[in-house]
């Protein structure tokens, strides 16, 4: 409903630092903490998100025509062009304050699990080494016929049609996931068992509309976990979480990892 969705307002400094206080005391408490983050952790180093009405990824293309396999059936040459353009654009950007400040709050308590449905490498590339990839890596490749795995160094990324597989022949693809697609099995499992355990879940950047990872904040709060989200957008993980802080993770994770300092001192 409406009118029970909180506005943003910049002023409200008490309401955020009594946030970021609960936050910060959970944090330092907690033996399992567990982080999911989606396209809204990597916006603020310049790759766009998939749903911004202007800038997001599908707002000029039709996502079923690049991410499934009927689009790259019908047209591979667009669908690997755009997914180079994709990774040239995740090579040229840089891990954000939000990256940094996570992979110092990844050292906090004894067990902590990252999971993220980006297809980039920002929170390996900020110091995090174990990230469960729910969607794949844009930078890794394999057949779509018969998965022979490739690397980057083996594709010609410039070409205008996907390279053939060395084995079958095939069209040689990322090795993201698509629409209609499973997900790697490792990676979700991990992810659920992480999930089911976890005393802390902290929500990054997603729209929480996408399944099955939208699940994950459920099931942790089903599981006795507290479940926090930050975004500068109130959504359905906000409705469900047991607190939402809004803003960008560029700003609120450096002011939490402050407050966890100040606590630590
Ligand atoms: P979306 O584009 O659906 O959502 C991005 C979220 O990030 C939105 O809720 C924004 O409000 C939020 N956001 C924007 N800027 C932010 C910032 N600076 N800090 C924090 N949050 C910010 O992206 P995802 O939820 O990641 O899947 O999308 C999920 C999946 O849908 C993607 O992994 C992709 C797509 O289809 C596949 O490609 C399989």
């Amino acid at each position: 409903m409406a009118g029970d969705i909180p506005t943003f307002n910049p002023d409200d400094s008490h309401r955020y630092n009594r946030q970021l206080t609960e936050l910060g005391q959970r944090v330092l408490e907690a033996t399992d903490i567990v982080c999911l983050t989606g396209a809204g952790a990597s916006a603020e180093s310049g790759v766009p998100t998939f749903r911004d009405a202007q800038t997001g990824l599908w707002s000029q293309y039709d996502p079923e025509e690049l991410a499934s396999q009927a689009g790259f059936a019908a047209n591979p040459g667009l669908v690997w062009q755009w997914y180079m353009m994709r990774l040239n654009m995740v090579e040229e950007a840089d891990p954000n304050a939000g990256h940094i400040k996570l992979a110092m709050i990844s050292t906090i308590p004894p067990q902590f699990t990252l999971i993220t449905q980006n297809v980039d490498d920002l929170h390996e590339r900020s110091g995090i080494h174990s990230v469960l990839h729910l969607h794949g890596n844009i930078a890794r490749f394999r057949c779509n016929d018969c998965r022979a795995e490739y690397q980057l160094i083996m594709v010609d990324r410039s070409a205008d049609e996907p390279p053939s597989c060395r084995v079958c022949g095939g069209p040689i693809r990322p090795d993201v996931v698509w629409f209609g697609e499973m997900l790697p099995r490792e990676a979700i499992t991990l992810a659920e068992q992480a999930i089911r355990r976890c005393d802390l879940l902290i929500v990054i950047g997603t729209s929480g509309i996408v399944y099955p990872a939208a699940m994950l904040p459920i099931e942790a709060k089903r599981a006795g976990a507290f479940v926090v989200d930050i975004n500068p957008q109130y959504g359905p993980t906000a409705e469900d979480a047991d607190m939402f802080i809004q803003g960008p993770s560029g700003s609120v994770l450096p002011d939490l990892v402050d407050v966890v300092h100040t606590m630590q001192e």
